[in-house]
């Protein structure tokens, strides 16, 4: 089981503290927003590129962004996980197989309508399905509970498929929702606002963790 905080909810005036506040998770979820894909604009490669220099984890970058057959494998040149949406995706196998072939990890996004069967054989390439359980583009919105079928399907999928591969979620995780998620198989929780909204992110990572284990 693994914490991913998501960054968007920091304070990116102050990002090295806010790196070091949260060394305690599994990697940084870094959601790159291109106001095209979706409709909110965040930080681009450069930014990353810095904040990863001074980042005691390693970083899970979250590409909400169109064209990513073109820069989803030059984040990777920095990064260790790149996941693109495969909505935006012209040709998944070959950007899948560029990042595999850097010795990165690569992951595929899909937004709360996007069905997993069609992807089904992409599986066995990839080292992270990451199902939205809300709408992409901001932080604080409320967990979809009509995505639970699709992440049950996704754990199938994945358990025939390619176990080793992660299945995350990402979107309105807290406290109150992460056990529902679990029950139905995810093992990746991306936590935004539930990390850094708080006084103690450390704390917050640590309740989690704690309901996880519960
Ligand atoms: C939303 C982003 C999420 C977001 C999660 O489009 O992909 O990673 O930061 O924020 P919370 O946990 O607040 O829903
Ligand atoms: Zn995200």
């Amino acid at each position: 089981m693994r914490i991913n905080p998501s960054i968007l909810s920091a304070d990116f005036s102050d990002m090295a503290n806010q790196l070091a506040s949260i060394a305690s998770a599994d990697m940084v979820h870094v959601d790159v927003m291109d106001s095209h894909f979706v409709p909110n604009l965040t930080f681009g490669l450069p930014v990353v590129n810095n904040w990863k220099k001074v980042s005691p984890l390693d970083f899970d970058v979250h590409l909400m962004i169109d064209d990513p057959d073109h820069w989803a494998p030059r984040y990777a040149e920095e990064s260790e996980m790149v996941t693109f949406h495969i909505e935006s995706a012209k040709q998944p196998e070959k950007i899948i197989e560029k990042i595999r072939e850097m010795g990165k990890r690569v992951g595929i996004a899909l937004k709360p309508n996007t069905p997993i069967d069609p992807y089904r054989e992409l599986i066995p390439n990839l080292d992270q399905v990451l199902v939205m359980t809300v709408e992409p583009g901001f932080g604080g919105q409320k967990f979809m509970i009509e995505v639970l079928p699709k992440i049950r399907q996704a754990r199938e999928l994945i358990d025939s498929e390619n176990p080793s591969c992660y299945l995350q979620v990402d979107g309105g995780i807290n406290l109150e929702t992460i056990d529902m998620a679990k029950e139905a198989g995810a093992d990746t929780f991306v936590a935004g606002s539930a990390v850094f909204d708080g006084i103690d992110p450390a704390k917050a990572i640590e309740g989690l963790r704690a309901r996880l284990n519960g």
